[in-house]
C-alpha cells in the first residue's frame, strides 16, 4: 500500500517511515511535512535514496495540498500537531489550529476520498490519572492543558465523521515516548543535552510526577500495527508499563552519563501539571499482540547513548537554531533565576 505520513520529519513520524519501508517492502511512503520548528529534513536521511519514498511540504491545514495527496494513496497516518504542553501554555491558537483544524482538512480529504485515516493521540487526553487506576479506551475525555485538548478535540473529530460519514478512522493513545532525533524541548532529550554541557537540570515543582516511558520504535510498531489490523472507530492505548516518577528518570540520565545529582535544580512548576498518567494497554496487547521490544533501563539506555553518539543532531537546533534559544529563554529564564541555580537566564540558554 501507499501511505501517505503527516508530519513524517518529526520525531515519531520519521522513525514510523523507517519502519514502514523496512518492514513492508511493497510499501510506498509520501512524506508529508510543514517543516515548523520540530519538523527536522535530517531526520529523513536514511531514507532519502529509497525510490519507495518521496516528500512534500506543507501544512495538514491546507486543503488544497492535503486532498490530492490523500487521493494518491491508500491510507493517511497523522503525525502532523503540536506536541509541547509548555508551548501550548504560552500559545494555545497554534495548538486548536494544528490539532484541530489540521485533523479535520484530513478528515475532510479522507471522507471524499474513501481513505483510512490513523490519528496518532496521546494519553493526555485522560488528563489527570488517580493513583491505583489505569486508563481503559472507554474513560472520559478529560484534558486539562490546551495541548491535551486540542488532541481531544482532533480525536473527537475523528469520532463524528465515523459516525456522521462513516469514514474509517482508528485512534492510537500512546504514553511518553522518547529515543533517537526527539526535539531538546522534551524532558528527556532536554536533559540529557542540558548535563552533557553541565548545564542545570530544570526539574518542575516536585519531581514527582509520573510518566509512562516507552521506545520510539516500540510506538511506531504499535501504530503500524493498528493501521493495517485495528478495527475501525476504535481506539488503542500504547503503554509500556512503565511509570516512573520524574525524579527516577533524571536520576537514570545522570547515571548513564556519569554526570553529578547537583545538576538538578527544582524550578517553578507547570501550570495545572498532570501529576499522573497511566494506560491499560490490554486491548492493544489482546487483541492485536503488540507488546514493547524493550524494558525501561534499555529503552532509557539506547536514548541517552544516542544523544551522546549523535551531538551534531542536536547542537545544529540547540546552538545554531535561534527559535531554540528563544523559546529556552522564555520557559527557562525566569524559571531558573526564580529557583537561584546560579545559572542565571543567558547562562543557560546556550
Ligand atoms: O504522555 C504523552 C505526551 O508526552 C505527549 O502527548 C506529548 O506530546 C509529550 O510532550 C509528552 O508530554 P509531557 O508533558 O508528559 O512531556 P515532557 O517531556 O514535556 O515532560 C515530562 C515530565 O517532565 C512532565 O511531568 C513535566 C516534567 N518536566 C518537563 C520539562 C520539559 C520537567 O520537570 N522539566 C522540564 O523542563
Amino acid at each position: 500500500m501507499r501511505i501517505l505520513v503527516t508530519g513524517a520529519a518529526g520525531f515519531i513520524g520519521s522513525a514510523f517511515v523507517r519502519r514502514v519501508l523496512r518492514e513492508h517492502p511493497a510499501d510506498e511512503v509520501v512524506a508529508y511535512d510543514a517543516l515548523t520548528y520540530a519538523g527536522n529534513p535530517a531526520n529523513l536521511d536514511e531514507v532519502r535514496g529509497d525510490p519507495r519514498f518521496r516528500f512534500a511540504q506543507g501544512d495538514i491545514a491546507d486543503a488544497a495540498t492535503v486532498d490530492p495527496l490523500v487521493a494518491g494513496c491508500d491510507a493517511v497516518v497523522n503525525f502532523a500537531a503540536e506536541t509541547h504542553v509548555d508551548r501550548s501554555l504560552l500559545d494555545p491558537e497554534a495548538f486548536a489550529r494544528a490539532n484541530v483544524v489540521g485533523v479535520m482538512t484530513l478528515l475532510q480529504a479522507a471522507r471524499q476520498h474513501g481513505k483510512r485515516l490513523l490519528q496518532v493521540s496521546t494519553d493526555e487526553v485522560y488528563g489527570d490519572v488517580e493513583p491505583g487506576h489505569a486508563s481503559v479506551e472507554l474513560d472520559p475525555l478529560l484534558p486539562r492543558s490546551p495541548y491535551a485538548a486540542a488532541k481531544a478535540g482532533g480525536e473527537l473529530m475523528c469520532r463524528a465523521y465515523h459516525v456522521s460519514y462513516d469514514v474509517d478512522v482508528v485512534i492510537t493513545r500512546g504514553c511518553n515516548t522518547i529515543g533517537p532525533r526527539q526535539y531538546p524541548e522534551k524532558l528527556v532529550p532536554l536533559f540529557v543535552t542540558n548535563a552533557l554541557q553541565d548545564l542545570p537540570l530544570p526539574v518542575y515543582g516536585d519531581g514527582r510526577q509520573e510518566r509512562d516511558w516507552l521506545f520510539v520504535d516500540d510506538h511506531a510498531a504499535a501504530i503500524d500495527l493498528v493501521l493495517r489490523e485495528g478495527r475501525s472507530g476504535e481506539a488503542y492505548n500504547v503503554g509500556a508499563g512503565a511509570e516512573r516518577p520524574n525524579l527516577d528518570v533524571v536520576r537514570g540520565i545522570l547515571g548513564r552519563l556519569g554526570k553529578p545529582e547537583s545538576l538538578v535544580v527544582h524550578v517553578p512548576d507547570r501550570p495545572g501539571h498532570d501529576r499522573r498518567y497511566a494506560l491499560s494497554s490490554a486491548k492493544i496487547r489482546q487483541e492485536l499482540g503488540w507488546s514493547p521490544a524493550r524494558t525501561f533501563e534499555q529503552t532509557l539506555a539506547e536514548t541517552v547513548d544516542w544523544y551522546v553518539a549523535n551531538p551534531g543532531w542536536w547542537e545544529a537546533i540547540r546552538e545554531r537554531d535561534e527559535r531554540f534559544r528563544d523559546y529556552y529563554e522564555r520557559q527557562y529564564g525566569w524559571r531558573l533565576a526564580t529557583a537561584g541555580s546560579g545559572a542565571g537566564a543567558s547562562g543557560a540558554a546556550k
